[in-house]
């Protein structure tokens, strides 16, 4: 018998990598499941996401972002790219990766980089959303996930989740509650698009049942 090809994911991130976690352990758990991790890469030498990976024997590397604070530098961008590449990547899943991508690497993998936020979008684009959201006052919020353009947080949303702001919520405790809800919406996601389920039409994404 053979085995149904499985679509082949890169994750890149910067931090502790829970995200990388829930796609992983997810793929892992489910022997029919329809995607693989096969490469992690990250823009900090000692983030625990490259510790996450190892531990569970997938490849991982540091790349260095080059000369720039918040995105790639070419030459850089062009390592990223040769990886990915390399590495036959079918999807690059951004988990907590803090640098925007710019055109050369969206050309690359064209609707073909999604991206997970700590809120709904389009409230709250940019840094620690989870605070944005708390100071503003909202009673709900929640994440997302979108394909990524050149803009920060834009491009069109293919999934979202709902997470209730409380009154005794801190900030750190309401990212935990959006973690929660990150860990359960990214793999359904990462799980549809290799199941060739979502199609995309100007900005609206729709889901095909599975
Ligand atoms: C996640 O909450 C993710 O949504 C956020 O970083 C965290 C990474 O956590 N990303 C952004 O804010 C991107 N704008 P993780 O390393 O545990 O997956």
């Amino acid at each position: 018998m053979t085995e149904k090809r499985k679509y082949r994911v890169g994750v890149l991130g910067s931090g502790k990598g829970s995200n990388f976690v829930a796609l992983a352990d997810a793929a892992a758990a489910d022997p029919a499941a329809p995607y693989e991790i096969v490469l992690v890469l990250s823009d900090v030498a000692e983030a625990g996401i490259l510790a996450q990976a190892r531990s569970r024997g997938l490849a991982a590397q540091y790349l260095s972002p080059g000369a720039y604070r918040t995105k790639l530098d070419p030459p850089a961008e062009a390592a990223y790219v040769a990886a990915l590449q390399q590495a036959r990547v079918d999807l690059v899943a951004l988990a907590g990766f803090m640098r925007i991508l710019k055109g050369d690497f969206l050309c690359a993998y064209p609707a073909r980089v999604i991206n997970i936020h700590p809120s709904l979008l389009p409230a709250f684009p940019g840094l620690e959303a989870w605070r944005q959201a708390l100071e503003h006052g909202v009673k709900a919020t929640g994440c997302t996930v979108h394909f990524v353009d050149p803009g920060v947080d834009t491009g069109p949303i293919i999934g979202q989740k709902v997470v209730p702001v409380l009154d005794e919520d801190t900030p750190g405790t309401l990212h935990e509650r959006i973690q929660v809800a990150e860990h359960e919406l990214y793999p359904a996601v990462v799980r549809a698009l290799a199941e060739d389920r979502i199609a995309v039409q100007g900005r609206r994404a729709t889901w095909r049942r599975g």
